[in-house]
């Protein structure tokens, strides 16, 4: 969507601290041994308190309120009676709707200690979310956003899944335009004051093709390897974007 008055900026900032918050105490449950359904159901719980509903379940009937994703699974996963094991990476994603705005998460987060190698992914993955937020201004092609996202998976020697992309958002969960995370020399249509995105860049130490499991739902590594996700909602501006979740 775009930002057309006061009210839907609001509107917007409301539903993105209640995302936000809810991944925050998602992630505060993180640990060993804990189901990945309990940890949908915490979320669940804490969007329902909050007079919000799951976006996957509103849009797609999905199987569960957030989506929960372990190592090699790179999105869209079910949660379930898998336990988390220390080691792990685990992504969730979150999002939902409130008064007929959405907006739209995630993070990746480690379970316990893990290996150093897995903290860099993480911490490149991050970065890489961060340059191309910097670099989503009102006027420049969005392809500026794949390309900052593309110098920061190669500076760290990883690869990005490329199908998967940030999108547009706000008055559903997958709106135009779609936001890769690639460099398409051709992709030069301008971001305008007002867009409501997503970035969220998909980085692996793999070969970066998914597949979809036997569920139907949870997309996987092709060659089983890690990836991290970090999604955030936020506004094109001629300055700064104005980050909601
Ligand atoms: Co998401
Ligand atoms: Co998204």
């Amino acid at each position: 969507m775009t930002i057309e008055s006061d009210d839907d900026l609001a509107g917007l900032k409301v539903i993105g601290r209640i995302v936000r918050n809810c991944l925050r105490e998602m992630a505060r449950h993180v640990r060993p041994g804990i189901a990945t359904a309990e940890l949908d159901d915490i979320g669940g719980r804490y969007l329902a308190a909050h007079g919000a509903r799951s976006a996957p379940r509103l849009a797609y009937d999905f199987p569960g309120h957030t989506c929960i994703s372990v190592n090699d699974e790179a999105a869209h996963g079910v949660p379930g009676p898998r336990t988390l094991q220390a080691g792990d990476l685990v992504n969730i994603d979150v999002s939902a709707e409130l008064n007929g705005y959405w907006t739209d998460t995630g993070s990746s987060f480690p379970v316990g200690p893990v290996a150093p190698a897995v903290e860099k992914l993480c911490r490149t993955t991050k970065a890489a979310l961060r340059k191309a937020v910097y670099a989503a201004k009102a006027g420049r092609p969005i392809n500026a956003i794949g390309r900052a996202v593309e110098r920061e998976a190669r500076r760290g020697g990883y690869r990005i899944i490329a199908d998967l992309a940030g999108h547009g958002v706000g008055r559903g969960i997958h709106e135009p335009p779609t936001v890769s995370n690639v460099y398409v020399a051709g992709n030069r249509q301008r971001l305008h004051e007002g867009l409501v995105i997503t970035i969220e860049p998909f980085l692996t130490e793999g070969a970066g093709a998914v597949f979809e499991a036997e569920d139907g739902w949870t997309l996987k590594t092709a060659d089983g390897a890690l990836s991290a996700q970090y999604e955030h909602t936020l506004v094109i501006t001629k300055g700064q974007p104005i980050v909601v979740t």
